[in-house]
C-alpha cells in the first residue's frame, strides 16, 4: 500500500521502516531539518537495535512536505504528545499535523484513512483530529476515514515488537476505515480489537498506567521487604508463579521514567480531573515514583556526606537499549544531589548527548572515571555495568546490577 506517516520520531521512524520493509510505499514527513538530512543520508537520529541495517535495506521518501502525502491510502500521524508544565497534555503537534492533513485532503479526490498512533486523551480523535480533517469540506466516513491505532513498542526492542506485536487495538469511525487500515497488517498474527475511537485511547492510558502501577507497587514491597530483611526478588519470583499475577514488571527499584509511563499516567489523571473524578490512586503511584528516586539519595547520604563529595552515576538512559532521557530517574537523582551540593560525574553507554541538553555542566566521563568517585549510584541496568569491578567502592544500586554486591559498602534501594 502507499503510506505516509507524519512524525519520524521513535514511533513514526519503527513503523515507516518495518512498513516499508513489509513491502509498502513509504513516505516519511518531518518537520525537523536536520533529522530529514540525517533520514536522506541513512543515518539514524535516534538509537534502536537493528534500525540502521533495516534503514540500510529500504526505500523510502523523507521529506518535509506534507503534500507528499497526496497519493497516500493510510496517513500516520506519529508526533510527539508532551506534558505542559501544568501536567496537561500539548496537543499543538497533532492539530498542526491534522491541518496539514485537511489542506491535502481539500484536493483530493480518492479515499484514504488518517490513522492517529500518538498517544492521547480520549475524545482527542474524534472531538479534534476528526473536525479539523473535515475543514477541507470532506465528511469523515464518506469522503475520508478515521482510526485510532495506539503503539504499545518499547524503545530499544522496537521493530521486534512492531514486528511482532502482542496484540493490535484498531479504534475506527466506522468499518471500512478499519478495514482499510488492517490490509496493511493483513500477515501479522496478533489478536486484533476492534472497537471505538474513544476506548482505543483510553486502552493505551489504561495499559501504561497499569504497568506503572506494577512498578509503583513492588517498589512499596520492596521498600517493606528491605525493613523486614527479606529479599523482594525472591518475593517477586513466588508471586510471578501466579499467572493472575504473571512475572514481568515485577522488578523493585527506583522506578519508572522514560517518554510514556510518566507522560501517559499524567494525560489519564487531566483526564480525570477534567471530568470531575479524583485519581487518589494513581496519584500515589507518581508519588511512591517520584520518591523513590530521591530514597536513592537518601541511602547514599546514610554512608557519605554529599556536601563537596564526587558522586558517580552510572546510567542516564530511562532504561538500557536506549539514549532516551526524557523523564529518566537521573534527572531527579541529579537534581537531588546538585541540590545537597554534591559534585556529579556521569556515565552512560548511549545517553550522555540527550543528557547534555538539560545538564550542560554536569562533569561527563568513562566509567573508570565513575568508579573513582567517593560513591557511585547505580541508576540504570545497563549490562556492561555487572562487569565492573566494585571492589573497595561505597556503592548504591537502584537497579539490582549482581556484580555490584562486591562492593566495600552496597546498599540496593530496595534490597
Ligand atoms: N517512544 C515510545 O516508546 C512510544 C511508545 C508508544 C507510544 N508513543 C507515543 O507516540 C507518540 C510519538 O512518540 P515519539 O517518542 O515517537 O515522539 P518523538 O518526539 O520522538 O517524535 C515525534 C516527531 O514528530 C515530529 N513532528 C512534530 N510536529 C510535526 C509536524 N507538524 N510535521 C511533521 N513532523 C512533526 C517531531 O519533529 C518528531 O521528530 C507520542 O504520543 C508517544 O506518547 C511513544
Amino acid at each position: 500500500m502507499r503510506i505516509s506517516v507524519i512524525g519520524a520520531g521513535y514511533v513514526g521512524l519503527i513503523t515507516g521502516v518495518c512498513l516499508a520493509k513489509l513491502g509498502n510505499e513509504v513516505t516519511l514527513i518531518e518537520i525537523d531539518a536536520q533529522k530529514v538530512k540525517a533520514l536522506n543520508d541513512r543515518v539514524p537520529p535516534i538509537h534502536e537495535e537493528g534500525l540502521a541495517e533495516l534503514m540500510g535495506q529500504v526505500d523510502m521518501d523523507v521529506s518535509s512536505d506534507h503534500q507528499k502525502s497526496r497519493h497516500s491510502e493510510v496517513i500516520f500521524i506519529c508526533a510527539g504528545t508532551p506534558s505542559n508544565e501544568d501536567g496537561t497534555v500539548f496537543l499543538g503537534h497533532i492539530t498542526a499535523i491534522s491541518d496539514q492533513i485537511s489542506k491535502v485532503l481539500r484536493s483530493r479526490g480518492d479515499y484514504c484513512v488518517v490513522v492517529v498512533k500518538s498517544t492521547v486523551p480520549p475524545d482527542t480523535t474524534e472531538g479534534i483530529v476528526v473536525p479539523i480533517l473535515e475543514k477541507s469540506g470532506k465528511k469523515c466516513g464518506k469522503d475520508f476515514g478515521v482510526c485510532m491505532s495506539p503503539e504499545f513498542l518499547r524503545e530499544g526492542k522496537a521493530i521486534y515488537d512492531f514486528m511482532n506485536p502482542a496484540r493490535l487495538i484498531v479504534g475506527e469511525c466506522d468499518k471500512r476505515s478499519g478495514d482499510t487500515f488492517l490490509r496493511l497488517y493483513e500477515s501479522f498474527d496478533a489478536p486484533i480489537l476492534r472497537t471505538t475511537l474513544r476506548t482505543a485511547e483510553m486502552i493505551k492510558l489504561a495499559s501504561n498506567a497499569f504497568l506503572a502501577t506494577k512498578i509503583s507497587f513492588m517498589n512499596e514491597i520492596g521498600n517493606i521487604c528491605k525493613r523486614l530483611h527479606i529479599d523482594v526478588y525472591d518475593v517477586a519470583e513466588g508471586m510471578g508463579l501466579d499467572d493472575r499475577i504473571g512475572k514481568k514488571f515485577l522488578n523493585a527499584g527506583i522506578g519508572f521514567g522514560g517518554s510514556c509511563l510518566p507522560k501517559d499516567i499524567r494525560m489519564l489523571k487531566t483526564t480525570a480531573r477534567e471530568v470531575g473524578y479524583q485519581p487518589r490512586f494513581l496519584d500515589e503511584v507518581t508519588n511512591l515514583n517520584d520518591q523513590q528516586a530521591i530514597r536513592l539519595v537518601r541511602l547514599a547520604k546514610k554512608h557519605i556526606n554529599l556536601e563537596g563529595a564526587t558522586i558517580g552515576l552510572l546510567g542516564l538512559a530511562f532504561k538500557p537499549g536506549t539514549d532516551d532521557v526524557r523523564d529518566s530517574r537521573a534527572i531527579a537523582v541529579v537534581k537531588a544531589l546538585l541540590g545537597e551540593q554534591a559534585l556529579v560525574k556521569a556515565y552512560d553507554p548511549l545517553a550522555v548527548e540527550n543528557f547534555r541538553k538539560m545538564f550542560p555542566n554536569l562533569d561527563y566521563v568513562s566509567k573508570e572515571e565513575v568508579l573513582n568517585c567517593e560513591a557511585i549510584l547505580i541508576l540504570t541496568e545497563w549490562e556492561e555495568f555487572n562487569e565492573l569491578d566494585y571492589r573497595g567502592k561505597i556503592v548504591i544500586d537502584g537497579r539490582r546490577v549482581a556484580r555490584a554486591r562486591d562492593a566495600r559498602i552496597y546498599e540496593g534501594i530496595c534490597w
